[in-house]
Order: C-alpha cells, then sequence, then structure tokens
C-alpha cells in the first residue's frame, strides 16, 4: 500500500483535568516550546497528505496558536469532550472520501520520535493490517490502557480504571498511537459505547470490535520506552522535560560538545552550540541560541535567543537576552546584555556593566560598572568605570554616538542626544551635554578647592 495515502489524526480535545491549568494541555511548555509542536515536528518523518487536530476545550487558543506555526493544519470541533473514540467520530464527516490509512495520535505524547513513527506506519503497510496499535513495554505501566493477549493474541485494550487486578501487571501497554484502515474506522467507531469506569467512549474499544470481525489487527511495538510517556499532570510534565533536556545534551556532546555536570544545565531544544565549546554548571541557554565553536561558558548564565560566534569567553553569572556577540570577546562575571545589542569581536564587557539596543563595534571595552543605552560605540573605544548614558529623559529615549578611539574617563555621563568625535579624550568625571568634535580634550569639572588645616584632625 502507498504510503502516500495517509491522513494524520492529532487529538487535543481534551480538557486535561489533572493539569489543572486554563491553558490547554497540549499547549503546555516543555524545552521552551509547546507539546504539540514538539510532537508535530516528529511529524516530518512521515509523508502524509493531510493532517487534522480534533480540538474542544479551550480551542480558541489553540487554533490561533497553531494556525501560526502549521497553516496547513485542519482542524475538527470535538463539542462535548466524551472521550477519544467521541474525538475521532468527530471527524467523520471530513474523512467521508478517503479511504487510504488514517493515523491517530494523542497531542500530549511529545517524546515520541519520527523513526519510531516511520517504522510504526511502514510496518501497518508491509503486514497489511487494518488496524495497528503502537505499544511498548513499560517497568511501571501504571495510568496506560494495557494490551490484553490470549496466547500472544491482541485481543483488546483495557484501561487502567477498568482493569482487572490480573491485567494491572501487564506491562505491554497503549502509547495512544494508532493506524487505522478509513474504510473500518468510522464504522467501528459507530459501535463503541460507554459503558465503562469513566463513562467515556474509548478509541481503545475499537480493537475488540475489529477482532469480532475479523480485521487484521495487531498491537506493535518500535523504539525505546521514554517515547511514549504521556502527559497529564505537571509531574509528568517535568519528567518529560528532563527526558527531552538529556536528550539534546547528549545530541550536542555526540558533536563535540563538552558539558560539565550536565545534569545541572538547562537547554531548549533549538539550541545550537558548537564543538570544542565547554558549557560549565547551571547555565540555562534559551530558545534560538547559536553559540559558536571554541567557547567558553562559565557557570550561571541565562543565555536566551542570541548568537555567540567563536572563541568567546562568558565567564558566568550574565544574563543575556536577544544579542549577538562576535569571536574572541570576553564577556562578565555579571554583565546584564539586553535585547538589540551587538557586541563586536574582541571587545571587553565586564562585571556590572548593562548594556541595552546598543552597538559596540571591534575592540570595545567597557570593564566595570556601566550602562550604555541607545548607543553606537565605535572600534577601539575605552569606556571607563562608571560611565553611564544618559539616554532617557522621562518621555523619549535618545541615542549616543561615540567615535572611533575614544577614551571615555571614569565616571562620565552622556546626557543623549549626543555625538562625540573620533580620538576625544574625556576626562574622569565629566558631564557631557554637547556634541565634541573630534580630536578633542574634554572635561566639566569644577575647580578643586584644597582648605588647609581643615581635614579629620580638626573636628571634633
Ligand atoms: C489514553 C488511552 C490509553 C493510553 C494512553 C496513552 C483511551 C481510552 N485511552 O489514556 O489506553 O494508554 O492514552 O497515553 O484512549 N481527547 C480528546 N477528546 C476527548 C478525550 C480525550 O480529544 O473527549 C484527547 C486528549 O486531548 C488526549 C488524548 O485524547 O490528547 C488522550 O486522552 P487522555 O484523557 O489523556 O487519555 P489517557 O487517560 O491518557
Ligand atoms: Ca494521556
Amino acid at each position: 500500500m502507498d504510503s502516500k495515502n495517509l491522513i494524520v489524526i492529532v487529538l487535543a480535545a481534551g480538557e486535561g483535568k489533572r493539569m489543572k491549568s486554563d491553558i490547554p494541555k497540549v499547549m503546555h511548555p516543555l524545552c521552551g516550546k509547546p507539546m504539540i509542536n514538539i510532537l508535530l515536528q516528529q511529524l516530518n518523518t512521515l509523508n502524509f497528505d493531510d493532517i487534522y487536530t480534533v480540538v474542544g476545550h479551550k480551542r480558541e487558543i489553540l487554533i490561533n496558536h497553531l494556525k501560526q506555526t502549521f497553516p496547513d493544519m485542519k482542524f475538527v470541533h470535538q463539542i462535548e469532550q466524551r472521550g477519544s473514540g467521541d474525538a475521532v467520530m468527530a471527524c467523520k464527516d471530513a474523512f467521508k472520501k478517503f479511504d487510504g490509512n488514517i493515523l491517530i495520535i494523542a497531542g500530549d505524547m511529545p517524546l515520541i520520535k519520527g523513526e519510531t513513527l516511520k517504522e510504526f506506519t511502514d510496518a501497518f503497510n508491509e503486514q497489511n493490517l487494518d488496524i495497528a496499535v503502537l505499544s511498548a513495554f513499560l517497568d511501571n505501566p501504571y495510568g496506560y490502557g494495557r494490551v490484553v493477549r490470549d496466547g500472544g493474541d491482541f485481543t483488546k485494550i483495557v484501561e487502567e480504571r477498568d482493569a482487572a487486578d490480573t491485567q494491572k501487571s501487564i506491562k505491554e501497554v497503549n502509547s495512544g498511537i494508532y493506524c487505522v484502515r478509513a474504510e473500518h474506522l468510522f464504522r467501528l467507531l459507530d459501535k463503541i459505547d460507554n459503558f465503562n469506569a469513566q463513562g467515556e467512549f474509548y478509541l481503545t474499544d475499537i480493537i475488540q470490535i475489529g477482532k469480532s470481525e475479523g480485521l487484521k489487527v495487531q498491537a506493535l511495538s518500535f523504539g525505546e520506552s521514554d517515547q511514549f510517556f504521556g502527559i497529564n499532570n505537571r509531574e509528568q510534565l517535568a519528567s518529560a522535560e528532563k527526558i527531552l533536556v538529556a536528550r539534546k545534551i547528549s545530541k550536542l556532546q555526540s558533536e563535540g560538545v563538552t558539558f560539565i555536570n550536565p545534569d545541572t544545565t538547562y537547554i531548549e531544544l533549538d539550541v545550537n552550540i558548537g564543538k570544542d565549546t565547554v558549557v560549565y554548571p547551571n547555565n540555562h541557554i534559551l530558545g534560538n541560541t547559536k553559540i559558536g565553536q571554541m567557547c567558553n561558558i562559565g557557570g550561571f548564565n541565562t543565555i536566551k535567543d542570541s548568537t555567540i560566534s567563536d572563541n568567546v569567553f562568558i565567564k558566568g553569572y550574565c544574563y543575556i537576552d536577544r544579542a549577538a556577540i562576535d569571536r574572541d570577546s570576553q564577556v562578565g562575571p555579571f554583565t546584564h546584555i539586553r535585547p538589540e545589542t551587538i557586541i563586536g569581536e574582541d571587545c571587553k564587557v565586564g562585571n556590572f556593566v548593562e548594556i541595552k539596543k546598543s552597538v559596540l563595534k571591534n575592540g570595545v571595552k567597557a570593564s566595570h560598572l556601566s550602562y550604555i543605552g541607545d548607543a553606537d560605540i565605535m572600534e577601539g573605544v575605552n569606556v571607563g568605570a562608571g560611565t553611564i548614558t544618559c539616554n532617557y529623559d522621562g518621555f523619549r529615549k535618545h541615542k549616543t554616538f561615540i567615535g572611533k578611539n575614544v577614551f571615555i574617563g571614569s565616571d562620565t555621563q552622556l546626557v543623549a542626544p549626543v555625538s562625540v568625535g573620533d580620538d576625544t579624550l574625556i576626562a574622569a568625571g565629566t558631564t557631557v551635554t554637547k556634541d565634541i568634535p573630534p580630536n578633542s580634550l574634554v572635561h566639566s569639572r569644577v575647580k578643586q578647592v584644597n582648605l588647609s588645616n581643615m581635614g579629620m584632625k580638626n573636628r571634633k
């Protein structure tokens, strides 16, 4: 059978009661991404014609979200959440003219891998089956539907709450992934009832009915057991995230990245890190962050949506958000780099320096205690300790421009908008309020007065 003839149904209408949340369950993030997005990405391994998501509980939020990331997604509304069987049944009209295969996936199992789905659907085709359930063997099968076999022959799925004690010891479980020939699916669903512990229409009941009709039904098992983790509560959400982080770190390790004490680093799925970079303990590396090769990421940084080129040294305790740092630069410790900051090559930004929406060209140094906001700082500038760009007048933000090779003495205030010409020397303690032509010496100090014999010895 041609695997092209495949439609996917994702079940995501359930209320997710056990999450105790106002957010639809499948939108809860794992490693910074809604779990449904993680699942949907895995479907790329399959050659499907169409994809439907069954929505219900909080559906506006979910539809709005999915339309942005998966514009081809179609939606089916399950009006009342009466069980997984009822959810698939809601697709009936949409599938009237379809006679291929239908892959059904519960939306709450983001750890599944695309390669496993491919093996499963390939086996379904090769064995010419009518219904297949992807099963898994779990040490702790609690909460899952059990795969009941009679002399090895798959007969039915029994839910935890409906299972007899002897059935509860079965370790083969229903993963929540099914492949069914469309010509049978809706006919079988017409026959299921809700006479069970939860009073729900169970999709899983099509197994027993299909068997009784003589259809070819199998439970097939592929992939490691951690892929079948279903998320129903916050504890499982946290456990699933742990698995995803461990997978991500092990992939980066295989690509040549060193993690020291990796259990302490939290890293999101889209992060890229080049080889021979060393990540010290307790880092949070988030979003679309790219880190180059040979970098040294000291402990306790948060780096979010940022690009860090090769051979950069982040010394630790830094918060870096939506910024770019070019090669051979050094940042930290205790540096706050805020969005839209671009730091050039071979720069040095030191402790207690905050930079916002500014450009530092190559070789700029701001080693201590500064606020740099809305500033363009040209090559080779030295920003002395305690320099502040006064960019905000209470109403608007203003820009500061500093030309090449300027030396800014310590404790200088630059009252923006203001522009400093190349090669200028600003003396320590200057308040710059006017534009400065190139190659100037600038100071704005009041004259120092020394009064003799009025020091501490004269005070009682
Ligand atoms: C389900 C399976 C169980 C399996 C487990 C795997 C059934 C009856 N049981 O149990 O055998 O081991 O998944 O994780 O299917 N949904 C709807 N509409 C509804 C009810 C549910 O769309 O009316 C969706 C949910 O959003 C969810 C999926 O179906 O994505 C599964 O529902 P859930 O309540 O999580 O089922 P489990 O109890 O986990
Ligand atoms: Ca579930």
